[in-house]
């Protein structure tokens, strides 16, 4: 299996480097500004998506079977402040990436997100229920399913939601550090979603792509996150308690978090569709996250 990665210095991108390269020739795609050690790719290609004829000469030359889509703005409240930039990466960016996978006739995994919704649904949502972003961000990340899902190239659009792992600083980190210096955690109490393990989701992927290309499947949404649904404010008491810290957790409304974009307020994806393709169910975040904090 030859496949190129995009987003690979990322939280999720780095752990599907590892993944995938396990058993294939995997490249990663990475601008060249953040180190890139914990990227287990076979080689390192310096772009930025937004460069169309350089992503486009890139995959055309590397040949890939499969270009998987990691690479984004994944800042929503940076997204919100800076559309022009949002746009420009997280749905040119994404259409440059998926024109490229179809001049080069690779599958390509497009890594989408739980904020296309508005979250008033008030249950779990699945791959039929219609988008409503209330951010820039998951305006921006919908402009790019909406041109994968109308281009004539094979596709998987992978809808995820809360990751925590891999490369960088996430939640989790968050939370441990600020108890570790003794301070008081404010977290939102009145927004709900899952947390979901890159690792879990990496490996959930990389099986599913395993399992689409041997059956050459037709194209498809996917959600995929871990179980269980949970607000911030749960999850840090949670983190807390896993790890054996001590810290105080406030309850705080989103006005009260303060940041520019606005978010869903229960964004829960139904599993459904990945669990009976993979023929097993991702575990609780809680599981993932005792094994995370190891
Ligand atoms: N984080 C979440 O909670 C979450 C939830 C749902 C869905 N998602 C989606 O999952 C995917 C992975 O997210 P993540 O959390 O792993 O993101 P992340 O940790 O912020 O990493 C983003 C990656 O995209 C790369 N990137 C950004 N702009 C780029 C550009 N113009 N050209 C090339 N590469 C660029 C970054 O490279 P640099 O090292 O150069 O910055 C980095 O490797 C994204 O599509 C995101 O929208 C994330």
């Amino acid at each position: 299996m030859k496949v190129l990665i995009t987003g690979a210095t990322g939280k999720l991108g780095c752990e599907l480097c590892k993944d995938f390269s396990a058993e294939g020739d995997v490249a990663g795609l990475a601008r060249g500004n953040r180190e890139t050690k914990l990227c287990r790719a076979s080689e390192i290609l310096a772009a930025d998506i937004t460069d169309r004829d350089r992503v486009i000469r890139i995959v055309r030359d590397f040949k890939p079977g499969i270009v998987i889509n990691s690479a984004a703005i994944a800042d929503v409240d940076f997204c919100e402040l800076n559309p022009e930039q949002a746009f420009a990466v997280n749905a040119e960016g994404a259409k440059n990436v998926a024109d490229a996978a179809t001049a080069a006739g690779a599958l390509l995994i497009h890594i989408s997100t739980d904020y296309v919704f508005d979250g008033e649904k008030g249950s779990a949502y699945t791959e039929e229920d219609r988008p409503n972003p209330v951010s820039v961000y998951g305006d921006s990340k919908l402009a790019a399913e909406d041109y994968i899902r109308s281009s004539s190239g094979r596709y998987i659009i992978i809808r995820s939601s809360w990751m925590f792992g891999g490369c960088g600083k996430n939640f989790v980190d968050f939370v441990v550090d600020a108890a570790k210096r003794g301070e008081k955690i404010k977290a939102v109490y009145e927004k709900s979603g899952s947390p979901t393990y890159t690792v879990d989701l990496a490996k959930a992927i990389f099986d599913l792509a395993k399992k689409l290309e041997e059956e050459k499947a037709p194209s498809g949404i996917y959600n995929v996150t871990n179980a269980g649904v949970c607000s911030r404010y749960e999850f840090a008491k949670e983190i807390l308690d896993l790890c054996k810290l001590k810290a105080e957790v406030i309850a705080i409304t989103a006005k009260e978090a303060g940041g520019p974009a606005a978010r869903p307020k229960l964004s829960a994806l139904d599993n459904t569709r990945i669990g009976k393709a993979l023929g097993y169910k991702l575990r609780h975040y809680r599981e993932a996250c005792k094994d995370y904090l190891k």
